[in-house]
């Protein structure tokens, strides 16, 4: 499972406003959006594109072009949500598909509680959004149920990631690749990642 961390100075500026307290929602949202599109530029790197013939000002010209049905975006709801602007600013044609998982607080796992799926996904590259990757349980679910769909190319885009949950990855789902923009020391004893951001879906919608 390579984990690719964007190590850019867009990227380490934008998260370290991130991590300031006492951001205001809108601009917690913007540094969002802006890393996930930087993310976004580094998940896409080798997307096979065509040759094709268009009539530019002067005549012909050859360009490329991105196979069409060829990605789906992932926001595992609620806080993915606070990345989908900037993953589609880059690939606006992109179809999304939209996930969302509560806890059972018996068993403690992951329940669905709203699925729906681009078409096609069988032969599209998944993306998958999550500001935090923390122990991971939502993600291996959401991956499992893409796997389940016949999705045979899925990436995981996080701004902050714990190696507890990278771990878990690993031995779960060696070949999902991960873009993240930072891998941070550790988890707290009730699952927050230090020194992470607090609670990213909070912080998006407001509502704390
Ligand atoms: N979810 C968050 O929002 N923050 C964390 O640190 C871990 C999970």
């Amino acid at each position: 499972m390579p984990v690719h961390v964007v190590d850019h100075p867009l990227v380490r500026h934008k998260l370290g406003l991130l991590r300031q307290d006492g951001l205001s929602t809108k601009d917690f949202r913007q540094l969002s959006n802006e890393i996930a599109r930087l993310l976004t530029y580094e998940a896409t790197k080798d997307l096979d594109t065509d040759k094709r013939i268009i009539q530019g000002w002067a005549g012909d010209v050859e360009v490329d072009n991105i196979h069409g049905k060829t990605l789906t975006v992932v926001p595992i709801l609620r806080a993915g949500l606070g990345m989908i602007d900037g993953v589609l600013d880059m690939i606006p044609g992109a179809k999304t598909s939209v996930v969302g998982f509560y806890r059972n607080e018996e068993t403690l796992q992951p329940v669905e509680y709203y699925v729906k799926l681009a078409k096609n996904i069988d032969s599209r590259m998944a993306l998958i959004l999550d500001p935090m990757l923390a122990t991971g349980g939502t993600l291996m679910a959401t991956i499992q149920l893409l796997k389940d769909a016949g999705c045979k190319q899925i990436r995981g885009l996080f701004l902050v990631a714990a190696p507890e949950g990278l771990e878990r990855l690993e031995k779960e789902h060696p070949d999902v690749d991960v873009y993240v923009a930072s891998v941070d020391e550790r988890l707290n004893e009730v699952g927050y990642i230090l020194p992470g951001l607090g609670d990213a879906g909070d912080k998006i919608f407001g509502t704390k």
